[in-house]
C-alpha cells in the first residue's frame, strides 16, 4: 500500500510517495538522497541512522516514513542552518567534534553529532539517565555523557574523543532543531 506524506526535511518541505512499510531512514536515503543518516545495522542497535524528529533524537531504522507525515525531520546535514547557525558556520556539535578529533573513519559521525544534539535537550530538560547521581544541578561528566550516548557505537572507537567534545559544546549548542513542533 503506498501513502503521499509531506515532511520538512532539513527545513524543506519534501513530498513523497512511499510503502507503508519503508522505514524514514530508506525514505531518506533512496528516495530524497539524504545520505548523512547511515544504515549501519537497520536493527536499532547502532545509532548510525539517528536524526531529529520534531527534536527528539530517533532511530530512522525504526520508523515507519508514513508516520512522519507532517514532521520536521533534522539530520546531520541539516543541523547548522535548521539550528539558525550564521551562515556557512558548523553547528557547534559538528565544529567540536572536528575541535577534539572524535572520529576516524566519520562513519558513525553524523549520528553521533544529531544524538548528541538531542541529548543534550533531553539533559537540560532534566531527564535522568542511569547514571544521574541527584546533584543540583547535574554533571554532564563522563559517565553521564557515556550513558546518554550508549546507543551510538563508534566501530572505530572513538569514544576518548567523542566524550570531551559532547562535553565542549554543552554549553554552546543552540536548542535541538524542530523542539515545539507538533508531532
Ligand atoms: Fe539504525 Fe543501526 S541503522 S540503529
Ligand atoms: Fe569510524 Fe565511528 S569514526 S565508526
Amino acid at each position: 500500500m503506498k501513502s503521499e506524506i509531506t515532511v520538512q526535511v532539513d527545513g524543506t518541505p519534501r513530498r513523497l510517495t512511499v510503502d507503508t512499510r519503508t522505514t524514514l531512514l530508506d525514505a531518506l536515503r533512496e528516495q530524497l538522497e539524504v545520505t548523512s543518516p547511515k544504515k549501519g545495522c537497520d536493527h536499532g542497535q547502532c545509532g548510525a541512522c539517528t536524526v531529529l524528529s520534531n527534536g527528539q533524537r530517533v532511530l530512522s531504522c525504526l520508523i515507519l516514513a508514513v508516520t512522519q507525515d507532517g514532521a520536521q525531520v533534522v539530520t546531520a546535514e541539516g543541523l547548522a542552518a535548521v539550528g539558525q547557525c550564521a551562515e556557512g558556520d558548523l553547528h557547534p556539535m559538528q565544529q567540536a567534534f572536528i575541535d577534539c578529533d572524535a572520529f576516524q573513519c566519520g562513519y558513525c559521525t553524523p549520528g553521533q553529532v544529531v544524538s548528541a544534539v538531542g541529548m543534550l535537550e533531553e539533559f537540560a530538560r532534566g531527564w535522568p539517565s542511569a547514571v544521574t547521581s541527584g546533584t543540583q544541578p547535574p554533571l554532564l561528566d563522563r559517565a553521564e555523557v557515556a550513558e546518554r550516548m550508549s546507543g551510538n557505537l563508534c566501530r572505530c572507537a572513538a569514544y576518548v574523543n567523542i566524550v570531551p567534545a559532547v562535553q565542549q559544546a554543552a554549553p554552546t549548542a543552540p536548542q535541538a532543531p524542530g523542539k515545539g513542533v507538533a508531532g
